[in-house]
């Protein structure tokens, strides 16, 4: 079991803000853990947008419920603290909720989640109360819902009229009744962020949200520099490990170029 738990992250609402990233693989989970307090940091997320960027698509829907079973347990074998949730793919839960159930155990059970996350309004309401009934935590996901680029025509911000915006609380009030320990909303108007975080008494993490929900999310590339194609608008880098990576690999050729590398020190006698 992990340090934090939906109990803990709930209990958190109205007390103090926090921050969530995605993460998909050991390597980058094991920082995570070398941070060593994660009291700032109790959410970890296996998202779906591993299809942009581990595998190179350009949306999350060519992402399988295998390739998520694979890059949750890459994560779970490292990840101690914080607690883990991983994305139900598309076309894993939409067909039908005994489908939804079913791809939502292989998280659990093969990839090593805590919970998992999927996205949609009052049409997932009854897969996430059959999902919290049976002892699997449900983080819900609404607005800029990834999944349904074709239907939006791209990555397009949401609820930006009065109705959308009405909608929007509309189902996020059904996805806490149905069980939601927590809920992300991604690309609203900040107001809509606020508004929503403000209606409800689980934790709403922001993307593109504003600055007045309780939590934050970023996926991992965004937030360390790395993402050399397209940052969006709302993405902030706190570091600069593309550029750092850059200058490694330049670093490295020359060095072997040049016969620098490796020295004596670095060979076997
Ligand atoms: O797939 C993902 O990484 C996500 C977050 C950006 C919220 O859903």
């Amino acid at each position: 079991m992990r340090c934090w738990t939906p109990n803990k992250l709930r209990a958190l609402k109205g007390k103090k803000r926090f921050a969530t990233v995605t993460c998909y693989d050991a390597t980058s989970a094991a920082l995570i853990e070398a941070l060593g307090d994660t009291s700032d940091l109790p959410l970890v997320l296996v998202g779906d947008s591993l299809g942009m960027t581990m595998q190179g698509n350009d949306s999350p829907l060519p992402v399988t419920l295998d390739h998520m079973v694979y890059h949750t347990q890459c994560v779970a074998r490292v990840l101690r603290t914080p607690m883990l949730i991983a994305d139900m793919p598309f076309g894993s839960y939409q067909a039908c909720d005994e489908d939804g159930f079913r791809n939502a155990l292989r998280l659990i059970q093969e990839g090593g989640a805590d919970g998992i996350k999927l996205e949609g309004g009052e049409r997932c309401a009854s897969l996430i109360h059959q999902l919290v009934e049976a002892g699997i935590p449900v983080c819900g996901h609404l607005g800029l819902t990834p999944q349904s680029c074709l239907a939006m025509g791209g990555f397009k911000v949401q609820g930006r009229n009065p109705e959308a915006a009405q909608r929007l609380l509309h189902d996020a009030k059904i996805l806490e009744n149905a069980g939601c320990f927590s809920l992300v909303v991604e690309g609203v108007p900040a107001s809509l962020g606020k508004a929503v975080s403000e209606a409800l008494s689980i934790p709403v993490i922001g993307i593109g949200a504003g600055a007045d929900t309780d939590g934050q999310i970023l996926v991992w590339q965004d937030l360390l520099g790395l993402n050399l194609g397209h940052v969006p608008k709302f993405a902030r880098a706190f570091a600069c490990l593309g550029e750092q990576a850059i200058h490694g690999l330049r670093t490295y050729c020359a060095a072997v170029a040049e016969g620098t590398f490796p020295a004596t020190s670095e060979c076997y006698e």
